[in-house]
């Protein structure tokens, strides 16, 4: 039953591809979520038309209108809090956020790196990876803070780089991990196993002061 479920507002700006596993195991129940609306900055998204087949509400406002981020960041709250969500779900939204948005949702907001954080915060983590030459690379879940992908590490997911390896062998592999990891760690949420406190995430009572680590 709906009343039941953690109600989560999706972000995207995208494809949205991690948005569709989400629809996926919300539609089956392997996740105790509604996803009561898909928000994107990009009316052109591919992720829209995922919402739509859904029949899940979507938004989008395009940031472009707004002189400026906080005003743009006021009026998404202003949207998406008539959906009043329990968690804000970043999934390949492509907006740095204000300080503002942050505090108006602390400790509700997820968002998924394409990394072994702390490594390769920010853009092209693939070839960072590669360029480095380390033997793992992955994605992780976090809540988010003001700091860009710097909040508290939640779950990651660990592959092996393997000899040959290219950007993109490596981004389909982690985009796979993501599709399992971000759920779950949604999940666990939705469970009111994890939480945010005093600047850390916490899950079943204990402080994670490294993420969960899986190894796919
Ligand atoms: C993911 O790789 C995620 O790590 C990053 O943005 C990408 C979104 O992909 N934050 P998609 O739109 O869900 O396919």
């Amino acid at each position: 039953m709906s009343e039941t479920k953690t109600r989560v507002a999706i972000l995207i700006s995208g494809s949205g591809t991690n948005l569709q596993a989400f629809i996926d195991r919300a539609i089956d129940g392997r996740v105790d979520l509604d996803i009561v609306v898909v928000f994107s900055n990009r009316v052109d998204a591919y992720g829209l038309e995922r919402a739509r087949k859904a029949h899940i509400p979507w938004v989008s406002i395009t940031h472009a209108d707004y002189p400026d981020r906080e005003s743009f960041d006021r009026s998404v709250a202003a949207v998406l809090d008539e959906y009043a969500p329990d968690l804000l779900i970043l999934a390949g939204f492509m907006r740095i956020l204000s300080p503002w948005f942050v505090r108006h949702y602390e400790g509700r907001v997820l968002n998924i790196h394409p990394a072994l954080l702390p490594k390769y915060p920010g853009l092209n983590t693939h070839a960072r990876a590669l360029e480095a030459g380390d033997s793992h690379h992955g994605s992780t879940v976090h809540f988010v803070t003001e700091e860009l992908d710097g909040g508290p590490r939640i779950l990651a997911g660990r592959i092996a780089i393997e000899e040959g390896d290219t950007s993109d062998s490596l981004n389909s592999r982690v985009q796979a991990v993501e599709h399992e990891i971000y759920p779950q760690a949604a999940q666990w949420f939705a469970e009111g196993r994890l939480e945010f406190r005093d600047a850390a995430a916490w899950l079943d009572g204990k402080r994670l002061d490294e993420p969960v680590t899986e190894d796919f």
